[in-house]
């Protein structure tokens, strides 16, 4: 294996040791803390979440670490070790038309917080991460929800995790203008090592499943395909309001009120391709709950049937797989994997695969070549551990 626990803990003694050395070396002081939150590899239950259904996610050991400092005047300066400008901003400047780009995601934050009533002051920021972006493990949310828990706790708003989370979820819908759903930042604010995040997207019930990789003796590894997802952005969206348009036309509130009798007395009156795009919805959520039910058994190894079937749906009913998110999949279950599919909102992004500990070099080493047969460029397999979400390192 090239990375495992050993690799992942002194990857982030490394983080934090880089984002405060930053830090005093942009500010003069040492930060006040340094805090740090993870990506996400969701299992299965895929654009479930803006459908009030369920999901079935885990925090890994990729994560966004944060160095963070309150200053005596009120503007917000923030610097990543990976993005692009450096942020100095006057408190009063942040919002909605306030700074874009990477810039949006953490001054969203304080600024939603500052909605929420919390008295976040000037604050200093310094930024390291090694969740790969766009590549559908939700470096995004790992960036929000360092910002959250880092500003709520230097500045005393005392709000739970998921006010946290779903404070992070507000600030990419109404900041960065992207309307996804709460699942990357639950998973991100409430994983738990070696347990999967069961989340109820509607109450937002959360509880924590033991995934079981360890006793059935199964490695998760995550197959960045790298392939750049042109439009996903619009293609999400378009998801979206084809689900509420198909909630509407069946008189619910949502997908996750539908039965599968419903959907198909309703097939006429959907269309062809509304119908697959709730199909897809309904049957995930249906998928979701068997696969919880498995973990609670301790059968995790069973669970490949599910994941081929939630990933025939994301690529035939819901559209939003590739053709190197294809390929990672095959190549993973020709190598043994007993379970893979696309991960993430799709368009490109990622694919996981549950492999037996003695596949893993097999599959690591495989899959590109996989990638090279089909003329693609390069993917990036890595083992990925499930690990903790949000928490202050130092
Ligand atoms: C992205 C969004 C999530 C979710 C997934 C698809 O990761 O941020 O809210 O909709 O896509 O399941």
């Amino acid at each position: 294996m090239t990375t495992g626990p050993a690799a992942g803990t002194a990857t982030l003694d490394a983080q934090v040791e880089r984002v405060r050395a930053t830090f005093r070396e942009r500010t003069g002081r040492d930060p006040d803390g340094v805090w740090v939150a993870p990506g996400r590899v969701n299992l299965i239950g895929e654009h479930t979440d803006y459908n009030d259904g369920f999901v079935l996610p885990v925090a890994i050991d990729r994560q966004v670490a944060v160095a963070a400092g309150r200053r005596s005047d009120d503007r917000l300066t923030a610097v990543s070790h990976q993005a692009g400008e450096p942020v100095d901003v006057g408190l009063d400047a942040i919002g909605p038309g306030g700074p874009g780009g990477w810039a949006a995601y953490t001054t969203g934050v304080a600024w939603v917080l500052r909605e929420l009533g919390v008295s976040v002051g000037g604050t200093d920021l310094v930024f390291d991460g090694n969740v790969p972006g766009g590549a559908g493990l939700s470096s995004s949310a790992a960036l929000e929800c360092a910002t959250a828990v880092a500003l709520d706790e230097l500045w005393d708003g005392r709000l739970d995790r998921q006010a946290l989370a779903l404070a992070g979820q507000r600030a990419e819908n109404e900041v960065v203008g992207a309307p996804v759903g709460a699942m990357d930042q639950m998973a991100s604010m409430l994983g738990r090592r070696d347990h999967a995040l069961f989340l109820d997207t509607r109450s937002m019930e959360a509880e924590q499943i033991p995934a079981g990789l360890e006793g059935a003796g199964l490695t998760l590894v995550v197959i960045d395909t790298r392939a750049p997802h042109a439009n996903a952005d619009g293609a999400y969206a378009e998801r979206r309001s084809s689900c509420e348009e198909a909630a509407r036309a069946m008189g619910v509130a949502a997908l996750r009120d539908v039965t599968p009798e419903q959907l198909d007395a309703a097939r006429d009156r959907l269309g062809g391709h509304l119908y697959r795009r709730a199909r897809h919805v309904v049957t995930e959520n249906a998928r979701v709950l068997e696969a919880v039910d498995l973990l609670r058994r301790g059968d995790v190894g069973r669970l490949g049937p599910l994941l081929a079937a939630s990933h025939a749906s994301l690529r035939d009913d819901y559209e939003v797989s590739s053709r190197e998110l294809d390929v990672a999949v095959d190549g993973a279950l020709e190598c043994g994997a007993v379970g893979a599919r696309m991960t993430g909102a799709g368009f490109g992004g990622s694919a996981l695969a549950l492999v037996p500990d003695g596949l893993v070099d097999a599959v690591l080493a495989t899959v590109p070549e996989a990638f090279a047969r089909a003329g693609l460029p390069a993917p990036d397999p890595f083992v990925v551990v499930v690990g903790d979400g949000a928490r202050r390192l130092a």
